[in-house]
């Protein structure tokens, strides 16, 4: 471990990891995720002088657009400020990340051959995550907890194969159901990066971690069983030992909710297709849920963003009646790049004051 992870101090008295452990929360926890972004007129001031992927590998440019929704909106958590390719990238994968469009990668993963050069994750060559991490550390207050994260391999693969965002994944799907010893091969790989990049995070002291399977929703409960779930769960195993909060996410999942539950997390995430009340009867009790105000709702005024946050933590108590170990509040998806980030301030405001 290194000095900054053994010097930390206990961090269970931070309301995120309050809520995610079943003890009682000093105030409501609340955090967006995308809070880092387009969103604020300050990151866009940052990003007209630097590139996507070039940020990312800054660790001081890291910590400051980490840093800026926090100090904006008074949120119980900040998100390292990264993105799921970053890895992948970094272990020498050729990609960009195209404003407006998302990861693009220059030579898709169709093959064998493809999936046997991928490269492996050196831990170095993720040296500036851990280092803007510590930067980070240093300046986040006592009560605000620092999430990592990383892609899950699942989605992770739909990049690779699809070589950028996909409406179908008609690939993706072809690979897993046509050559699933290939499927497995490239999943392993990739679960290996993905533990990489998360072990570089915890050992920088991050408080808790997400691991975004952000398109999983694509797939039916069988093959999200039968191709993702175990390398998904290897993930979450390899991390466990570290004792944060550990959060697993992906839109669209409502069906796959009990079957994403069960591959480790301690905290599931919703989105906001499915009541938070009903997401723990499909999840099962002693799990925390975290969600789920429909972004676009930022957009529809005070009185509708009153309401529609007074409904979202109504359910999350709901939840709790119903099994869930705690409940943090969060967006279904990202903050999208048009809110206004006032809206976001004062929703986290009434949050806290609820
Ligand atoms: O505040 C935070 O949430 C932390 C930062 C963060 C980013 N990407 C920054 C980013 C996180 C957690 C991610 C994860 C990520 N990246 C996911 C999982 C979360 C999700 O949205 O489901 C996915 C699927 C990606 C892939 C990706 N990267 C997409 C789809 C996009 C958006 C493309 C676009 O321009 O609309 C990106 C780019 C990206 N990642 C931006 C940011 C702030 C926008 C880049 C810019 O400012 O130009």
């Amino acid at each position: 471990m290194s000095d900054t992870a053994r010097l930390r101090p206990h961090r269970a008295h931070l309301p995120l990891v309050a809520a995610a452990t079943g003890a009682t929360p000093s105030r409501r926890p609340v955090w967006f995720m995308r809070q880092a972004g387009r969103s604020l007129p300050e990151y866009r001031a940052i990003r007209a002088d630097h590139g996507m992927l070039e940020s990312c590998f800054d660790p001081a440019l890291v910590c400051e657009i980490t840093m800026q929704p926090v100090r904006r909106h008074d949120v119980d958590a900040a998100i390292l400020f990264s993105d799921i390719v970053v890895p992948l990238k970094a272990a020498g994968i050729d990609l960009d990340i195209v404003a407006g469009t998302g990861p693009v990668i220059a030579h898709p993963v169709r093959t064998a051959d493809d999936v046997t050069a991928l490269p492996r994750l050196e831990p170095g060559s993720v040296g500036a995550i851990g280092k803007a991490i510590e930067l980070i550390l240093a300046e986040l207050g006592d009560d605000t907890a620092l999430i990592g994260f990383a892609g899950a391999p699942f989605t992770l693969a739909s990049y690779l194969i699809e070589g950028g965002p996909s409406r179908n994944y008609e690939r993706t799907k072809a690979m897993m159901h046509g050559d699933p010893a290939l499927w497995n091969v490239l999943m392993g790989r990739l679960t290996d990066i993905t533990i990489g990049f998360l072990t570089t995070q915890l050992e920088a002291g991050v408080d808790a971690v997400q691991l975004f399977d952000s398109w999983a929703g694509a797939l039916s409960d069988a093959d999200y069983r039968t191709y993702v779930a175990p390398h998904s769960a290897r993930v979450f195993a390899e991390v466990a030992s570290y004792a944060v909060p550990r959060i697993h996410f992906g839109v669209g999942t409502g069906e796959l909710l009990a079957s994403m539950a069960g591959v480790g997390a301690d905290v599931i995430g919703v989105d906001w297709r499915v009541p938070l009340d009903e997401a723990v009867r499909r999840v099962g009790p002693g799990k925390a849920v975290q969600g789920n105000l429909d972004p676009t709702m930022l957009f529809a005024g005070p009185e509708v963003i009153d309401r529609e946050v007074r409904r979202v933590v109504a359910d999350g108590e709901r939840a709790v009646a119903a099994g869930a170990i705690g409940h943090i509040f969060n967006l279904g998806h990202g903050v999208l790049p048009g809110t206004d980030p006032d809206a976001i301030t004062r929703a986290v405001e009434l949050i806290h004051s609820l």
